[in-house]
């Protein structure tokens, strides 16, 4: 997974964010996949924490968390909590001791692909979800949002979210954007938000 940048900025989105937190996750840490849908991401997390850590996924859709569940070998299945509940009420869902504990917070935005399309993440429940996820972040954390721009409502979400964005302190956060300038406007591209202090 660990590659050169010209191979990093060359890879998809979903693949970018994965590289990323491929560098940042450590064996024990606390993760969190904001957005289970078919799991790749959640498996990807659950192997990165290692035997000790834990990951705590979310989706709205229970055909969500069955494939996602589906999808994790036997190994990883002990490490992984799924939550059927939206990621803005995530506080509600976690244990106390997490707070400030979590290295990484994926959100893969937009439908579950192959399933129902009008069941997507909003600009409201997403920000409010993101706002919550670097609150629980401890030293060192990191949250990846990968953004789809081409369905209805997608392109306000992204607005929203980088309004939201653009407000957070640089002495804290560092919020860097990996698009593509010359492929379609609504291609997939990556936010990657870095914890500076605490
Ligand atoms: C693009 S898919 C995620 C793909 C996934 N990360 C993977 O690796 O397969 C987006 C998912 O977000 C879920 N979703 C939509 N609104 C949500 C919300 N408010 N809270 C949690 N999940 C939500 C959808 O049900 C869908 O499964």
């Amino acid at each position: 997974m660990p590659c050169a940048p010209v191979e990093f900025l060359l890879q998809p989105a979903t693949r970018q964010a994965q590289a990323v937190l491929h560098d940042v996750l450590l064996p024990g840490d606390i993760a969190i996949d904001a957005t289970c849908g078919n799991g790749h991401d959640t498996a990807f997390l659950a192997e990165h924490v290692g035997a000790d850590g834990h990951v705590i996924g979310f989706d709205i859709q229970r055909e969500a968390l069955t494939s996602t569940r589906k999808r994790l070998p036997d190994a990883l299945q002990d490490r992984v909590t799924l939550v059927e509940a939206s990621h803005a009420e995530m506080l509600e869902h976690l244990p106390p001791d997490v707070a400030g504990r979590v290295r990484a917070v994926m959100f893969n935005l937009g439908y579950l692909p192959g399933g129902d399309k009008t069941l997507i993440t909003r600009p409201d429940t997403s920000v409010a979800a993101i706002h919550t996820a670097l609150e629980l972040l401890g030293p060192n954390g990191v949250v990846t949002i990968v953004v789809y721009t081409g369905h209805e409502g997608g392109r306000e979400e992204a607005e929203h979210i980088e309004t939201f964005l653009k407000t957070l302190p640089k002495s804290s956060w560092d919020v860097r954007v990996t698009y593509t300038l010359n492929r379609e406007v609504d291609a997939p591209y990556l936010i990657v938000i870095s914890r500076m202090s605490r």
